[in-house]
């Protein structure tokens, strides 16, 4: 009986040890911890329908995702003064849900809150937000005023609003903007003012992926790092495209529809480490001039093209190319100058298999290549050739370059 009483005091002091670690009390729904250094709220994914009450004051970090909430009332998250990080994603929230000045707090910086029944930006946001999530909302228009009493917005997440067009101005009150996403919309180039993005002038990151786009921008900020064209309509790369955007690192298109790329279409890009074309439906002949003025790119994605034809100097822009994919393309045979060394020095990584190579006596080189280049080609199993006819079909590392020869 004695041991039964020790054991329950003992007991008692654990659960009141526990609770003063725990500092002020939780809202019975949620989870209160510290964690990667904020104190942290999580009510998400807990059925309610309003924000819980009794919320600790010295919260940083309140999840409310995945909920019924509905609205937002002006004291509901009153005396939160330490609040940075609010999620309201995938609630039932629209225009009239979050009463003005309700998310005034003087530190609350970051909000989600996609996947609610917006059809515009809220009027009701901090004046100091600098992240706004809000993916898989319904803003059909973007209207020329969303921003206005923004501006000090960082980084903004449009994807996937059905978006069919950006009223003039919209992000030109946005001077700080780093990071602006609008993919997966249904915008066309008629959708997008001329100059929209001129306001911008610290825009490091667009991304435009999977929209109907036709052309290019015009005018963009020359502060861009990285310009996402990916899953777009557009079949020409026009010559000198990039001039004005000296400081790009990385310039993706692909699962697009482009066809052309016209002769000096990346000169200016000094900067640039990645191209990525991959799975574009490039036919024209890469020249020597394609790729003039990519000095610095180090990987180089064309694969599931329909390239035929590489000229002689083609890569030999390429002084710092360290990976070429080159698959699934149309490449029959290939000069042995294309890859000489001396101009594409830092090569490592070659791709070629999954094209149509006649392994005669021309190729003869290539094949040799496999066992004793300062590149490695890879794949050599799938490297597979499509003719001459005793060789069609047979794969690169079952042949010999002895087996490569030409009729005598
Ligand atoms: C709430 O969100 C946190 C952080 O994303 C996650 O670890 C947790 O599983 C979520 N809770 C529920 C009930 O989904
Ligand atoms: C915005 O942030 C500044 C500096 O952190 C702060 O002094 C100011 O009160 C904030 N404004 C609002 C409306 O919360
Ligand atoms: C900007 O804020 C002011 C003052 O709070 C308000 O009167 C105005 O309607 C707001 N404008 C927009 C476009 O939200
Ligand atoms: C956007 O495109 C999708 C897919 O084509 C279509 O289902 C949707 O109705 C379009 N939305 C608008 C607002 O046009
Ligand atoms: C955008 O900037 C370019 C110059 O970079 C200028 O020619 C153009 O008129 C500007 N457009 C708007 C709408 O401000
Ligand atoms: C391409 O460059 C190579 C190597 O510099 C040169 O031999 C060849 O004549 C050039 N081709 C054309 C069409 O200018």
């Amino acid at each position: 009986m004695a041991q039964l009483y020790h054991l329950v005091i003992l007991f008692m002091v654990l659960i009141t040890a526990e609770a003063a670690y725990r500092g002020p009390a939780c809202p019975s729904s949620c989870r209160c911890l510290h964690f990667e250094g904020l104190q942290s709220v999580y009510c998400n994914r807990t059925g309610i329908n309003a924000v819980p009450s009794g919320i600790p004051p010295d919260t940083q970090l309140l999840d409310l995702s995945e909920n019924n909430i509905e609205r937002i009332a002006l004291d509901d998250l009153k005396g939160l003064k330490y609040l940075q990080e609010l999620d309201l994603s995938s609630n039932r929230l629209d225009e009239s849900s979050i009463e003005s000045r309700a998310l005034d707090l003087t530190k609350l910086v970051t909000i989600d809150l996609s996947f609610n029944l917006y059809k515009s930006i809220p009027k009701s946001l901090p004046a100091n937000i600098s992240k706004l999530w809000f993916f898989n909302n319904n803003v059909q228009i973007l209207k020329s005023d969303s921003f206005l009493n923004y501006t000090n917005l960082q980084y903004v997440d449009l994807s996937n609003n059905n978006m069919v067009a950006i009223e003039k101005g919209a992000f030109d009150p946005l001077l700080f903007l780093q990071t602006l996403y609008i993919p997966f919309n249904n915008l066309t180039d008629e959708s997008i003012p001329p100059g929209t993005f001129n306001g911008s002038t610290n825009l490091q990151l667009l991304s435009v992926r999977f929209n109907l786009l036709q052309h290019m921008f015009k005018y963009l900020p020359c502060s861009l790092q990285y310009l996402d064209y990916v899953g777009n309509k557009i079949i020409t790369i026009p010559a000198y495209s990039f001039v004005d955007l000296p400081n790009l690192q990385t310039l993706s298109f692909w699962e697009g529809q482009v066809t052309t790329i016209e002769d000096n279409a990346f000169f200016g890009l000094s900067k640039l480490k990645i191209l990525d074309m991959n799975m574009d439906k490039l036919s024209s002949a890469i020249t020597n001039n394609t790729f003039a003025g990519l000095t610095n790119l180090q990987t180089c994605y064309m694969y599931s093209n329909s390239i035929s034809r590489l000229d002689i100097g083609a890569l030999y822009h390429f002084t710092s190319l360290s990976e070429l994919w080159l698959q699934g393309n149309k490449m029959s045979t290939l000069r042995p100058e294309v890859l000489d060394v001396k101009y594409i020095p830092k090569l490592s990584q070659l791709y070629i298999d999954s094209n149509p190579w006649y392994c005669d006596c021309h190729l003869r080189w290539l094949r040799e290549k496999v066992d004793k280049a300062p590149y490695v080609i890879q794949d050599t199993h799938l490297i597979v050739c499509a003719g001459p006819e005793n060789l069609a079909g047979k794969a690169w590392d079952v042949l010999k370059p002895s087996d490569f020869v030409c009729p005598s």
